[in-house]
């Protein structure tokens, strides 16, 4: 009778290959300076939020909430065209499947007049919402009047840069050969107590969030997954698999970029200093789609 088959080392510690994570740049482990700056800020960030055996809430030094934490260590690995795998310690393959892109882009140039416009820039005066049942009220951040910000000349440089990264965007990782406008575009300031709840912006390809006027002390970006079930195992270390929010520490002029469909929000800036954002959404420039594969979208029709 056949020996049954050992499966008691899984660990890999007795092979002799060496495991080592496969990225998806030509040189490994140097990362240009500005994404490995962004790795220690987040890192810092997620150290914050490590998770302990308890409390099940967590808290940071600027008094974020996430009901669920935050991701193990993030490790930027410049954006590969195939599907990220990594070795596992065993000896295995772990393939991410369908990631979600996010650009991060920070602007070259410096952009003191564009600021101080933007500054001076009216916005709505209150934003309150309901109380949630919280019997407080939300005190949501401003939206400016404007709401088609990048058509004023005073932001020309932006938009160019803008404009310059969304192509990057479509046509390095969507390898798409469509051109995307950007539609619409606005500010959002938040002063003291105010945030921004969770949404997506709907009729538009790629968003966008260029940050002017902020620093990793004041609220951060936060992103939900879609990948996020109605059934939870209990988790004793979060990472890119398991975890449902993602929140993003920003610095001053750092562009992102990302899908549309891509749930986010900001908490309450418990600071002094208004933090201030510029958005913007995208379409396709002309019509979408192609005959052939019953996907033709005629918007010359629709008018
Ligand atoms: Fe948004």
């Amino acid at each position: 009778m056949a020996k049954p088959l050992d499966f008691s080392d899984l660990t890999g510690k007795g092979r002799k290959k060496e495991f080592t994570p496969q990225y998806f740049n030509d040189k490994e482990g140097a990362l240009p300076k500005h994404i490995q700056e962004k790795a220690d800020l987040v890192n810092k960030q997620l150290h914050q939020h490590e998770v302990k055996p308890q409390p099940l809430e967590q808290v940071n030094t600027q008094g974020f909430y996430s009901p669920d934490k935050t991701p193990d260590k993030k490790q930027p690995q410049p954006t590969g065209m195939g599907y990220p795998i990594q070795q596992t310690p065993a000896g295995d393959e772990l393939m991410q499947l369908f990631p979600t892109p996010l650009l991060i882009c920070p602007y070259p140039v410096d952009y003191t007049k564009e600021l101080e416009w933007i500054r001076n820039q009216e916005c709505r005066k209150e934003n309150q919402g309901n109380d949630g049942g919280q019997g407080q009220p939300i005190h949501y951040n401003r939206q400016s009047e404007d709401t088609f910000v990048l058509d004023r000349p005073e932001l020309s440089n932006i938009r160019a840069f803008i404009e310059a990264k969304l192509h990057e965007f479509v046509t390095k990782i969507y390898a798409s050969t469509d051109k995307l406008v950007i539609t619409q575009s606005w500010l959002n300031k938040s002063k003291k107590g105010e945030s921004h709840h969770e949404h997506v912006h709907p009729n538009s390809m790629i968003s966008g969030v260029w940050y002017p006027q902020i620093h990793e002390q004041m609220p951060p970006i936060q992103f939900r997954s879609k990948g996020q079930r109605d059934v939870s195992l209990q988790t004793d270390k979060y990472n890119t698999f398991n975890s449902a929010t993602f929140m993003l520490p920003m610095k001053k002029g750092e562009l992102i970029l990302f899908p549309s469909n891509l749930t986010h929000s900001v908490p309450a800036n418990l600071g002094e200093e208004e933090r201030i954002s510029l958005s913007f959404n995208t379409w396709p420039k002309g019509n979408m789609g192609d005959v052939k594969s019953l996907t033709y979208l005629p918007f010359d029709r629709c008018v």
